[in-house]
Order: structure tokens, then sequence, then C-alpha cells
């Protein structure tokens, strides 16, 4: 299997210093994140408020790496292409707030940016497996979104083995991702569940030394 890539969460780092925050994840080698991931929240769609365009524009000036933005907001498509336009590598919708999800990805891979799904835990794959192929990476959310630093849920691993199942089947080239609650403790169920990206945010950030955080949980999904 390919290597497990890691993507800290920048909602568990200091917000009046991103830019060096960033920089700790983006040293060399396998203390190198390989993605940034970027939650945004509208305090509508979930009871949380944190950043959005222009942060993600100054991020992108900022920062070499790849920025894998989560909007957890409303009206998602009104919204998403302008962080596309903003240079996002990959920017994940939620199926729960998007109105057109499909047309959402085609409209994101049309301005160049990865297209993204995400499902909450209580939310079915069901409905969408059909419409995989559209995207890029599929988020299976396994704590409430809103919040770091929450437990890990692990019934959503029934869905991460469904989703792990379909794109090698179908040979769909969409990478499982997974965000909440992703520590040294819940990593290798997770990647023994098929997943290929892992989201943390309060294991590498809440860490002395987050550049060792993303080295040692990309060896502990590799194991
Ligand atoms: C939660 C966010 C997550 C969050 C994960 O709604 O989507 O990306 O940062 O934080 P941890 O890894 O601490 O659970
Ligand atoms: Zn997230």
């Amino acid at each position: 299997t390919a290597r497990p890539l890691i993507a800290p969460s920048i909602l568990s780092a200091d917000f009046a210093r991103l830019g060096e925050e960033i920089r700790a994840v983006a040293g060399p080698g396998e203390t190198r994140a390989d993605w940034v991931h970027v939650d945004v929240m509208d305090a509508h769609f979930v009871p949380n408020l944190t950043l959005g365009l222009p942060v993600v524009q100054s991020l992108r000036e900022a920062t070499d790496l790849p920025l894998d933005c989560h909007l957890m907001i409303e009206d998602p498509d009104r919204w998403a292409i302008g962080y596309a336009e903003a240079g996002a590598y990959n920017v994940t919708v939620h199926v729960e707030a998007a109105k057109d999800p499909v047309k959402i990805a085609k409209d994101l891979r049309a301005a160049g940016a990865k297209a993204g799904l995400s499902v909450k835990p209580g939310t079915p794959l069901e409905d969408h497996l059909d419409t995989l192929k559209h995207y890029d990476t599929l988020l299976v959310m396994s704590v409430e979104p809103g919040f770091g630093g929450q437990s890990f849920i692990p019934e959503v691993l029934d869905k991460v083995r469904t989703a792990r199942r379909l794109v090698d089947t179908g040979h769909l080239k969409v990478l499982v991702e997974i965000d909440g609650g992703i520590n040294a403790d819940t990593i290798g169920q997770a990647a023994e569940a098929g997943v290929d990206c892992f989201v943390a945010g309060s294991a590498v950030y809440g860490a002395e030394d987050p550049g060792k955080a993303v080295a040692a949980l990309r060896d502990l999904a590799a194991h």
C-alpha cells in the first residue's frame, strides 16, 4: 500500500502564529507533513467559528505545503469555489450541507483544485457511493465536527472499510481520509480499515515537537 499521508490540523495551533506553526510541520524528511488541514467553520453548520477565505489566502503565501480545506459551513455551493481560487490544494464540502455536491466537485476541478466529500459520523455513505468518482478525497469524520480534542468514534470504521472496498474494486482514484480523534492510540485501527490520509490536530500541535509527532504518526500508520 501507498505511504500514509499525514495532515496536521491547524485548528489546534496558535492562531496568532499560524505561519510559524505550519513551519513546525514543514521540516525535512519524515517530520514533514503531507498536507496542512484547514478547518473552516461558520458557527451555523457547526457550533464554532474559525477562519475563512482571507486567512487561507494568506496561508497560501506562507507555505508550500498543500492546503486541505475542510469546509464546515452552510451553503458550500456558494463558497467552495473561492477556496479553489485562493489556491487550496483540496476543498472538501459536507454532504449534509451541499445542495449539489457533484456540481461543486466539477467546478472545483475545473478551477484546478481537488474535490472532497465529507460525511459526519451519523451520515450513511450509501446514497453517495455511485458519485465517488467525482471526488479526489472522501473525508470520513470520526468525531462530530466542530471541535478538536474529542474522542475517536470507532463505529465509523465500517464506512471506511466500505469506501476502501469500493475504491479498490472500482479502481477509483479517491483517497480515503479520516478526521477526528486520530492519535498514536487510534491511528493503527484507522490504517488497518483502509485510510490513506490522516488528519490530526491535538496529537500534532499538542505535542512537544509537532514535526516529530508527524513522523511518529506516519510510522504507526504504516505498520
Ligand atoms: C473537527 C475538525 C478536525 C479537528 C481534529 O471538526 O474537522 O479537523 O481539528 O482535531 P483532533 O485531531 O484533535 O481530533
Ligand atoms: Zn477537519
